[in-house]
């Protein structure tokens, strides 16, 4: 399982480097309606993410945002949490997040940013 993610416009991210345009992430058939339920209710191995990372998952606190960060960007910390290797002042709070995801979960999470960005134009508003 692997996300590759691809620019909207090559050109535009190389060479002209244009920070307004965007990426498109690439992801396994499936992972979008998995990462839905284990973000929104936790499923049976892990915990509803806007519990801790707030309304619409843009932070709370000391709690950073997780909406709207790059699908690879997610993942990296996550796994990385899980590994032991990634420590902030509030790391301890997200290890019953991640300690029983499997790396399929991890992928299917990704889709944070998705879900994070489908509420957030429900709500009619964007993500920063
Ligand atoms: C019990 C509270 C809690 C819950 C529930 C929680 N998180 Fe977290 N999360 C945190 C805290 C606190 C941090 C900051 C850790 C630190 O200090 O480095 C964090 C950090 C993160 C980061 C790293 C962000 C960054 O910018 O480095 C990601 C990604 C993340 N959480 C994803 C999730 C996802 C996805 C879920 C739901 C499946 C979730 N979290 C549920 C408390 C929580």
């Amino acid at each position: 399982m692997r996300i590759i993610a691809m620019p909207e416009d090559p050109d535009q991210t190389e060479p002209l480097r244009n920070p307004s345009s965007g990426f498109v992430a690439y992801v396994p058939v499936g992972s979008l309606a998995r990462g839905e339920a284990l973000v929104t209710t936790g499923g049976e191995r892990t915990v509803a993410c806007d519990i801790c990372h707030g309304a619409m998952l843009k932070g709370a606190g000391t709690v950073p945002a997780i909406a709207g960060r790059s699908p690879s960007y997610l993942a990296r910390q996550m796994h990385d949490m899980k590994a032991g290797t990634c420590r902030g002042p509030g790391s301890a709070l997200m290890t019953p997040v991640v300690e029983q995801r499997t790396n399929d979960d991890l992928v299917a999470i990704k889709r944070v940013r998705l879900v994070a960005d489908a509420v957030v134009r429900a709500a009619g508003s964007a993500v920063d």
